[in-house]
């Protein structure tokens, strides 16, 4: 039977996907192409090349849900500390669903992202540290992905406000028009440094920005937090079309 989605609130929405709370599973995550921005429209944004590509080689879900299955064909249950578990697709009243883990806090509430987190509480040591463990995580791994943006990586927090794990939601694959394991394991090493250097770049900019009074963009802040009676529920409710990076 299709899941109905259509009637509920997205407690995120993003350049491309609208993310859902599983209807019957709160700990699942239902993600669906957003309906006025499609495949077509995608492809439409992206310069030449890559607009020659095929259509399905723009469906962010398919490749995601590819790259995470063979990285833990691999590497083994361990990757899915740092990237979240692909649970398959899903029929939906917006069409195909990828159904993933749902990243929530001790008490319940979904993550936020790394983005909001320094947006609300800044960069102290912890998740400096945090920042540190996912970076020789992606080294070790040499995990493919496309640029590591601060929107795509979410801040699990423990019953004590600790920082449990930074858990990596959105971004992977290939950067280029073929596979990233067909490139030689040095260049692979090269490549993978430097998405890391630019992570911790784009961090310590973001904070400088925050800092001086420059309030961040919407996108990958929450909507809601997947709980009633939300204390949090915010200005962050807005809807959020523009897909700046910040
Ligand atoms: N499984 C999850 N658990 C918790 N939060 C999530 C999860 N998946 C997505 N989010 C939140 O939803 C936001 C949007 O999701 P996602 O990045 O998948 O959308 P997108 O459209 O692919 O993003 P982009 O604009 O980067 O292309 C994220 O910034 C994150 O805050
Ligand atoms: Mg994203």
């Amino acid at each position: 039977m299709r899941l109905q989605l259509a009637h509920i609130e997205p407690f995120a929405r993003g350049g491309n996907r609208l993310c859902y709370v599983h209807p019957d599973n709160p700990d699942c995550c239902v993600k669906v192409r957003r309906p006025d921005f499609t495949l077509a429209d995608c492809r439409r944004k992206k310069g030449f090349p890559r607009n020659l590509r095929p259509l399905s080689s723009f469906d962010d879900n398919r490749e995601e849900a590819a790259v995470i299955k063979a990285l833990q064909k691999s590497r083994g249950e361990t990757i899915h500390h740092h990237i979240y578990r692909c649970d398959g697709f899903v029929e939906t009243d917006l069409g195909p669903g990828l159904m993933t883990e749902l990243v929530r806090d001790a008490d319940g509430r979904i993550s936020v992202s790394l983005k909001q987190d320094l947006w609300e509480r800044g960069y102290p040591a912890a998740t400096r540290r945090a920042v540190e463990v996912l970076a020789d995580f992606w080294l070790e791994h040499l995990v493919p992905s496309r640029e590591v943006l601060t929107h795509n990586i979410v801040v699990q927090r423990g019953a004590h406000d600790e920082i449990r794990r930074l858990v990596v939601i959105d971004g992977l694959g290939s950067p280029y028009v073929f596979p990233f394991a067909w490139l030689p394991k040095t260049v692979r090493r090269h490549k993978v440094s430097q998405r890391v250097r630019r992570l911790h770049k784009r961090i310590r900019q973001f904070v400088r920005r925050c800092d001086s009074g420059h309030e961040p963009s919407r996108v990958g802040m929450l909507q809601h937090r997947g709980v009633e009676n939300d204390q949090s529920r915010s200005a962050t409710t807005t809807t959020q079309t523009s897909v700046a990076k910040d």
